[in-house]
């Protein structure tokens, strides 16, 4: 047990939060008992939706011909853009992004129509019997020739600071690269389902695979012609979201409740898995064309970098996505004279939108890049590098953005992980293997993290929940956060468990829901446990200040000699039990329910100049991994990975861990095998696991090495000095790819040209390069 550094002095001792307890749902997701949307019982007169979905990437809509899918037993109907009462939108941030495509389709797999019936193999059969009427125009899929047209959904972005060309021109070497990194298909267990439900005097119930419940419930309001306050949406979990849930929901729960409210009945959707990947986005693949002004020791100083963003035919989240990746391009390391561009290139693709990281994955593998590419250019340990250009006393403490690093623990981190990873005996081991192993090489790469903890959008940053105490001392809690497997319901369980220092399962965790909880935001940014846990604290220390007035009354002693241990309120030697106080402050008319509303302090963006403090805190990390690559084949494999993560005082370092062993392995599928691929028409043609690859169990490192950096809270007041965990880890992923460039490096001494993904193609291709063929 450590000693409490909460806010609330009346917790004198940890015993729930930071003890590594398991997820919730554990048992019963390897049960099969943990209920997701498809498993809910059906309501009778349940309606299945499937959607008409554009088959080419680029046309004019002149309409459709339904007859054929009408006249189908057990199809109820066919509705498309004319129909929506309301407004067609779904767009997160601007106006204009439909529901259903009117005049135009834009990419393969733009919604043009939904189609219900009485079961889902009928409504899917129906859809593809709709007829459509698209005159084909010429598409746009190369993002480096919607950059040529200037053909962007949003004005482009820039982060400066200082004056780049004269640190350029100045410089003892400019070295420059172009990478190409692709994006990523979120591939969640659990499509995207909606199940809408009707009720009297036109509400709508909408149960959603979201993480958004708030913009579910504002859309579909829309998308009906109703207020908000007729609408409800409701989540217990989701099976993963990843980011794909943050924006996308809104069009299959928007076109559920489409359909609920034109035939009265209840309306199911879930997506197949193909129509998942073609109707809805992903992570941004991106070009990076890059140019950077070291000195001899490769320190950076002056850094340009333009990137090329495929947002695909609409902005969606690009906008603050781009806007992540600019304030990550310095990852750990000072530039003092920047230039980070990026464009939000249009091209006729599904509209990518939120993954894990946000944008800050482009960024640092492009740093990443650049520091192993000089480096390699002058003959120097990349390591040393890096550590040349750390944030620090020799360097500066500046971001480009504006915002002071003040929590650096850059040093500590690297320096373990090299420890721990023996770092100096595997180099040399390494060396020596590749020098007596022409076909099978090694590689070895360490890297850095520095994530920033905060939504980039300032406003987002805030969350509400709800706790109820009832007389037999349970607690009810609500919050805005969504389950999606990080979890996230238990740690903000235990933070409410430990405010009244009762077991963990007098709280009931319940369903996230907007008639609970208003106006909340995505559980995004991996704030989620800051942010609601934070709100829940202040719930649930409101009412015990107040059950701890009636027991300071009852006890006749001052407030502060109360105190609450293992499920009952003491005062020196005299005690009563939780539930006991419940009753005596009910008795005395004392409410005991409270709502709970948290903002985070200090940040603020001025999106005109790119310049504030948009993050409250960073959250470090760093990995070292090993790589064997098979230059006949191609093939790679990671044999051993050691990661350090940073996460304050954990709430729950059981959770944390698994996020960070997820995030790598999910990381390592970005660089490695995940490959999106898109034939010259504009189809995605990687549309399930036979061709799209993501990691398996048997690609997880089979040395893997995960420890959380000790004792270190965050010096920011979150909520008991935790730090967000969801996202970082991911970008140590990166570690892999930069492994097998150090493999590829010790063929011909030079510098790798490899792009991401390193599939077994893209290496083989680096490999002959480097052989010089
Ligand atoms: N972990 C699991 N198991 N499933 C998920 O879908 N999403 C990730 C991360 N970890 C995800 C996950 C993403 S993209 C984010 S932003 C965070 O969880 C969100 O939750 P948090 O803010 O509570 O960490
Ligand atoms: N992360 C996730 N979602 C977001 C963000 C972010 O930084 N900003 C706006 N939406
Ligand atoms: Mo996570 S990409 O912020 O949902």
């Amino acid at each position: 047990m450590t000693i409490s550094r909460s806010a609330d002095a009346k917790i004198v001792q940890r015993s729930i939060v930071g003890k590594g307890i398991a997820h919730d749902s554990a048992a019963r997701h390897v049960a099969g008992e943990a209920n997701y949307i498809d498993d809910m019982p059906e309501l009778p007169g349940t309606l299945h939706a499937a959607f008409v979905l554009s088959p080419v990437a680029h046309g004019q809509l002149h309409g459709f011909d339904a007859s054929e899918a009408l006249a189908m037993d057990g199809v109820a109907g066919v509705w498309a853009a004319k129909d929506i009462p309301g407004h067609n939108e779904v767009g997160p941030i601007l106006h204009g992004e439909t529901l259903f495509a009117e005049d135009i389709v834009d990419h393969e797999g733009r919604v043009i129509a939904v189609v219900a019936a009485r079961d889902f193999e009928t409504a899917y059969r129906a859809a593809k019997k709709v007829k459509l009427d698209i005159e084909t125009l010429e598409p746009v899929l190369d993002i480096e020739e919607a950059h040529r047209r200037k053909s962007y959904v949003l004005p482009s972005q820039e982060v400066i600071e200082g004056d780049v060309e004269t640190a350029l021109a100045g410089a003892p070497h400019v070295i420059a690269g172009k990478l190409r990194m692709g994006g990523q298909d979120h591939f969640y267990l659990e499509t995207h389902i909606a199940y809408a439900i009707p009720g009297e005097n036109g509400e709508m119930l909408v149960h959603s695979s979201t993480q958004h419940p708030t913009e579910v419930q504002h859309h579909v309001a829309g998308i009906l012609g109703i207020h908000a306050n007729a609408v409800e949406c409701q989540v217990r979990r989701m099976g993963g979201g990843f980011g794909g849930k943050e924006s996308q929901p809104t069009i299959i729960a928007g076109a559920a409740a489409l359909v609920a409210a034109k035939t009265g009945k209840p309306c199911k959707m879930r997506l197949k898995r193909r129509d998942d990947m073609i109707a809805t986005g992903k992570r941004h693949d991106y070009i990076a064309n890059w140019k950077a002004g070291v000195d001899n020791r490769g320190r950076i100083l002056g850094l340009d970098v333009e990137y090329l963003a495929r947002a695909g035919n609409l902005p969606d989240l690009t906008g603050p996505v781009i806007t992540r990746t600019l304030t990550h391009t310095d990852n750990s390391y000072f530039i003092p004279n920047a230039r980070f561009i990026g464009h939000a290139c249009k091209t006729n693709t599904v509209s990518n939108t939120a993954f894990r990281g946000f944008g800050g994955p482009q960024g640092i593998i492009t740093i990443e890049a650049v520091i192993d590419t000089v480096a390699r250019e002058l003959k120097l340990d990349p390591n040393a590098v890096r550590a040349v250009n750390y944030y620090g006393d020799e360097t500066g403490d500046m971001t480009p953005y504006g915002q002071q690093v003040e929590d650096n623990r850059l040093v500590e981190v690297t320096d373990a992980v090299l420890g721990s990873a023996e770092w100096e005996r595997r180099r040399a081991e390494i060396d020596a293997h590749n020098a007596a192993n022409p076909v099978i090489r090694r590689g070895l790469a360490m890297m850095p993290i520095k994530f920033g903890i905060s939504f980039n959008l300032t406003s987002l940053n805030q969350a509400g929940a709800l706790v109820h105490v009832y007389l037999d001392g349970s607690i009810f809690l609500n919050h805005g956060g969504t389950e999606m497997g990080q979890g996230l319901f238990v740690k903000v369980a235990q933070v409410v468990a430990e405010v009244f220092q009762v077991e963990l399962d007098m709280v009931r965790i319940s369903s996230t829901a907007t008639g609970k909880v208003p106006n909340t935001s995505a559980t995004a940014a991996s704030t989620g446990s800051d942010l609601n846990g934070m709100a829940a604290f202040k719930a649930a220390t409101a009412i015990k200040a107040r059950m701890t007035r009636v027991a300071a009354e009852h006890f006749d002693v001052e407030e502060d000699v109360i105190i609450y241990r293992e499920g009952r309120v003491h005062a020196d030697n005299r005690s009563v039990s939780f539930g006991e106080l419940a009753k005596m402050a009910w008795a005395k008319r004392i409410q005991l329910s409270e709502a709970g509303h948290y903002a985070t302090p200090k940040i603020h963006w001025d999106g005109k100049t790119m310049k504030g403090r948009p993050f409250f805190y960073f959250s470090y990390g760093a990995a070292v991994a090993e790589v064997a690559v098979d230059t006949l084949t191609g093939e790679t494999r990671c044999l051993r990975a050691d990661i350090l993560q940073d996460v304050g005082s954990p709430l729950n370092p059981a959770i944390d861990l698994g996020q960070i062993e997820g995030a790598f392995v999910q990381g390592m599928g970005w660089v490695t095998c995940e490959e999106l691929w898109w034939d010259k028409s504009g189809r995605l043609r990687t549309v399930g696991p036979s061709t799209y690859k993501i990691p398996g169990s048997r690609d997880v490192p089979p040395e893997f090495n995960v420890r959380i950096l000790d004792n270190m809270p965050n010096r920011e007041e979150t909520v008991f000095r935790s730090k967000a965990i969801g996202e970082p880890p991911l970008m140590l992923g990166i570690s892999v790819w930069l492994a097998i460039r150090d493999a590829i490096a010790s063929i011909h001494g030079g510098v790798p040209q490899l792009d991401s993904p390193a599939t077994p193609e893209e290496v083989l291709r680096a490999v002959r390069v480097a052989q010089g063929g």
